[in-house]
């Protein structure tokens, strides 16, 4: 290992400023097994003294494949006439927030398309419910970009957290993943609105995605350092084969493992999910994304029969298990490692 880039690994972990040139230096040096050890044994460290040897789970419920955006690598983009598009009804939601909650769930986090039967008068309706029902509960929305006075009506309807990725920092970068549409600008105004109304907010992005550079990650990282979001939502991008982007290689596990060990280390108490991406990309990527510092997994809650359809790249795990035997198996294999899966609701603290 380069003596410079162990230097920078140790001011990392101490809360020490570290430049775009250094981490450009960091992630150039991916092939650095020593390098990688060093960051992944400080990491969990990092986590371990934070949350101990605890995992926090979230329960994924996935209530609608429509979306108006045309995103270039997601596999629900409007444009996409093969995916088959469902909107789960409210009585189907509360069913998968009673099935999760009997499994001892505690956050439940619905995510979808930007779907435009989802209005603030239908999800503050369901948002309430669920509050109601649930008081000891968490209530996560991953719904896109809304206006502010939405994400308002949907706090005081109850909800607590939002996650929203930013899924890449660089202006000119955004602009080769997304349609003209879609602005890095108003992206970054909806996370900050939603920090500023109270939300425990999440950003995060695809490591590996399309034109990617070390640059880019670089500045990533630091706009999580700027945003201090209290999660951080990171996976390899995996080609979808009916996006523009079918012909891409997917991230690598590597370059994953790599930057989730520097978020740890520059932000130690942030929730970081080893994600279903991850997980997709390698048969034991969850488990190593927990050995390189993550502390959240979130295993999917939604209906069997449309946990297919719900297909933002290919391959992507749990379309087959009931939520129970998900659990049942992230659970073993979290112990295998040494981690205990909990049922609090994990707020940031
Ligand atoms: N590969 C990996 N992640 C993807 N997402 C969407 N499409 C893909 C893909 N092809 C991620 C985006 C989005 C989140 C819901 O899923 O980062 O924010
Ligand atoms: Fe879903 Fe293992 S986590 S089947």
């Amino acid at each position: 290992m380069l003596t410079r880039c162990a230097e920078i690994v140790g001011r990392l972990g101490q809360n020490g400023e570290v430049s775009r040139e250094e981490l450009v230096l960091l992630l150039e040096n991916i092939g650095d097994d020593a390098l990688l050890e060093e960051l992944r044994k400080n990491a969990q460290q990092t986590a371990q003294a934070v949350f101990g040897n605890k995992i926090y789970i979230r329960g994924l419920i996935e209530i609608s494949s429509v979306c108006k955006n045309d995103c270039y690598y997601c596999g629900i983009r409007r444009s996409n006439k093969n995916a088959v598009r469902y909107r789960l009804s409210r009585e189907q939601i509360l069913a998968c927030c009673e099935n999760g909650y009997a499994l001892g769930f505690r956050t439940f986090v619905l995510q979808g398309g930007e779907d435009g039967y989802f209005t603030d008068e239908v999800l503050c309706g369901i948002v309430s419910e669920i509050r109601f029902r649930y008081p000891d509960c968490a209530i996560t929305l991953s719904l896109g970009e809304r206006s502010r006075e939405s994400y308002r009506r949907l706090l005081e309807a109850g909800a607590n957290r939002y996650l929203l990725r930013h899924e890449t920092a660089d202006e000119r970068h955004y602009a080769r993943l997304h349609p003209p549409e879609l602005t890095l600008e108003h992206r970054k105004e909806c996370l900050y609105a939603l920090r500023e109304l109270g939300y425990q907010t999440g950003a995060g992005f695809m490591v590996g995605s399309p034109y990617q550079t070390v640059g880019n990650l670089a500045d990533d990282l630091l706009f999580i350092r700027e945003l201090q979001p209290q999660m951080c939502g990171i996976g390899p991008f995996i080609p979808h084969h009916d996006t523009p982007f079918r012909d891409f290689a997917a991230g690598s596990l590597r370059m994953t493992l790599m930057l989730l060990s520097i978020i740890r280390l520059m932000n130690p108490r942030i929730l970081l999910p080893a994600t279903t991406a991850l997980g997709t990309i390698a048969p034991k990527g969850r488990e190593l994304g927990v050995l390189h510092g993550a502390n959240v997994v979130m295993p999917n809650l939604s209906p069997m029969e449309h946990r297919k359809d719900y297909s933002l790249y290919d391959n992507k795990l749990c379309t087959g298990d009931e939520a129970a035997e998900c659990i049942r198996c992230l659970s073993g294999r979290m112990k295998t490692i040494g981690y205990e899966i909990v049922t609090d609701r994990g707020d940031y603290k």
